[in-house]
C-alpha cells in the first residue's frame, strides 16, 4: 500500500483523492459497475435496460432545451411550439427528438418487459425489480399523457377531454374528481397549466427515483440471464459467481454499440419520418386546439391503443374504465401468478409457450384494434382478443403448474 493510499483503499493524491475522501465514489462504482457480476450469457435482450436510460437523458435533456422556449398558456402554446419549429436554432430538431424520443422510449420499454416475460425475470426474488418497473411503466404513461396536451393541437385537446372525463364513470366522486383533475369546468389554460407543471417537475423526479430503486433492488438480488439459472449459486473461492463477469467492461462493451444502433435508427427517424406516418405524431395536433371541433376519430397515440382497445371493448362507460384498470395491475401480479418450477422460455414447456405467443398476439392486435373506429366488427375482435389478453394471467396460475418443463442445466450455457 502506497503512503497515497487510505485504509479504504482509494488513492490519496491531488483533486480526485481530496474527492474520494469524502464521497464513496469508488464504492458506488465498485458495487454497480466495476464489481456488479452480472451473468455473462446475456444476449441481445438485455441491452433494453440501458436503452431506457439512453431515452430517459433524451427525453430530459431535450425536454430542459423545450422548456425555454414553450409558453405553458392556452392562448400561446401553439404558437410558441410552432416558433421552436421555425425560429429557434435547432429547435426543430430538439422537438422533434423529444416526439420521437417519447415513442422510442415506449418501444425500448416494451421490449425491455417482453425479456423479463421471456426469461420469467419477474419470478422469485425480482418481484420487487418488477413491481418498480411497472410503477415505472405507469408514471411513463402519466408523464406521456400530460406532455401530450402541451402543444395544444386538436388531438391534445381532444384526447385529453376522452381520457379525463373516464374518471366521471367513477360512482359518487366522479365529477368531482374530474372537475378536480381539470381545475375548471372544461379543459383550459388553467388544466394546462397543471400538465405543464405535472409533465416537467413532479413526474420526472418520480420517475428518477423509481428508476434508482430499479436499478437498487435489481443489484440488491443480481440480474436474472437467458437460462434463467441462478448464477450466486456457483460461486469461485474468492467468493464471486463463476457465471458472472463484471458489468463494466465487459457488459459495457455491449452496451455501447447497441447504443450507437440506437442512435442511427433514432436518426434516421428523426430526420426522415419524425411523424411516422401520423403514428408519433398524430395529424389532427397540427391544427391547434378548438374546443367547438371535435376531431371525427380521437385515437391515443400508438402506446396507449391496446389498453384504449379493452376501454371500448366493455359496452358500459364504468365497467370499461375498471376492464382497462384490470388490465395494467394483471401485469402488476404476475410475479405470483407463475408457478412454474422454470424461469426461462427455454425450459418451459408448450403450454407456457403457446399462452405467450396467444398473449403477444392478442397485445399487438389490441395496439392495432384502439387506432381503428369502433366499428361493430373491430369491437367484437376487440372483446375477443381482450378475453385472450386476461386468460392468459388469470389461467397462468394452472397452466403454469401443470405444463412439461426441461430441466434447467446446473450452470449458463454460454459458448464464448
Ligand atoms: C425508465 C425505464 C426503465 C429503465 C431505465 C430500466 C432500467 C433497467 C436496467 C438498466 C436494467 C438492467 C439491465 C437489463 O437487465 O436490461 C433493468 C432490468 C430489469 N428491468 Fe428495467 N428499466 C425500466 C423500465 C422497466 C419496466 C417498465 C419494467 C417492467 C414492468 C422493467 C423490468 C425489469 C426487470 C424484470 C429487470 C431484470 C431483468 C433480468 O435480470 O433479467 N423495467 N432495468
Amino acid at each position: 500500500m502506497s503512503a497515497a493510499t487510505d485504509k479504504k483503499g482509494a488513492t490519496g493524491g491531488g483533486l480526485s483523492g481530496w474527492f474520494r475522501k469524502r464521497f464513496p465514489w469508488d464504492q458506488l462504482m465498485e458495487d454497480h459497475v466495476t464489481g456488479y457480476y452480472a451473468p455473462k450469457n446475456f444476449n441481445w435482450w438485455y441491452v433494453f435496460g440501458s436503452l431506457a436510460l439512453l431515452a430517459l437523458i433524451i427525453q430530459i435533456v431535450t425536454g430542459i432545451f423545450l422548456t425555454m422556449s414553450y409558453k405553458p398558456s392556452a392562448a400561446e402554446a401553439f404558437g410558441s411550439v410552432e416558433y421552436i419549429m421555425r425560429d429557434v436554432e435547432w429547435g426543430w430538431l430538439i422537438r422533434y427528438m423529444h416526439s420521437t424520443g417519447a415513442s422510442m422510449f415506449f418501444v425500448v420499454v416494451y421490449l425491455h418487459m417482453f425479456r423479463a416475460l421471456l426469461y420469467g425475470s419477474y419470478q422469485k426474488p425480482r418481484e420487487l425489480v418488477w413491481i418498480f418497473g411497472m410503477l415505472i411503466y405507469l408514471v411513463m404513461s402519466a408523464e406521456a399523457f400530460f406532455g401530450y396536451l402541451l402543444p395544444w393541437g386538436q388531438m391534445s385537446y381532444w384526447g385529453a377531454q376522452v381520457i379525463v372525463s373516464l374518471f366521471g364513470a367513477i360512482p359518487v366522486i366522479g365529477e368531482g374528481l374530474v372537475e378536480f383533475i381539470r381545475g375548471d369546468y372544461f379543459i383550459s389554460d388553467v388544466t394546462l397549466n397543471r400538465f405543464f407543471a405535472l409533465h416537467v417537475i413532479a413526474l420526472p423526479i418520480v420517475l428518477l427515483g423509481l428508476v434508482v430503486a430499479h436499478i437498487l433492488a435489481l443489484h440488491e438480488v443480481g440480474s436474472n440471464n437467458p437460462d434463467g439459472v441462478d448464477i450466486k449459486e456457483k460461486k469461485g473461492p474468492d467468493g464471486r459467481p463463476l457465471d458472472g463477469i463484471p458489468f463494466h467492461p465487459y457488459h459495457t462493451a455491449k452496451d455501447v454499440p447497441a447504443w450507437v444502433v440506437f442512435a442511427m435508427v433514432f436518426a434516421i427517424i428523426v430526420f426522415f419520418a419524425p411523424e411516422m406516418g401520423g403514428y408519433f405524431l398524430e395529424h389532427a395536433n397540427f391544427e391547434p386546439a378548438n374546443p367547438l371541433k371535435t376531431p371525427e376519430h380521437i385515437a391515443p397515440v400508438w402506446y396507449f391503443t391496446p389498453f384504449y382497445a379493452i376501454l371500448r371493448a366493455v359496452p358500459d362507460k364504468l365497467g370499461g374504465v375498471l376492464a382497462m384498470g384490470a388490465a395494467m395491475f394483471m401485469l402488476f401480479l404476475l410475479p405470483w401468478l407463475d408457478r412454474s418450477p422454470v424461469r426461462s422460455i427455454r425450459y418451459k414447456g408448450p403450454l407456457f409457450k403457446l399462452a405467450l405467443t396467444l398473449f403477444i398476439i392478442s397485445f399487438v392486435m389490441l395496439g392495432w384494434l384502439g387506432l381503428q373506429p369502433a366499428t361493430s366488427l373491430y369491437t367484437i375482435l376487440a372483446r375477443v382478443f381482450a378475453i385472450i389478453y386476461f386468460a392468459f394471467f388469470l389461467l397462468m396460475p394452472f397452466y403454469s403448474k401443470i405444463d412439461k418443463t426441461k430441466t434447467p442445466p446446473p450452470r449458463v450455457t454460454y459458448h464464448g
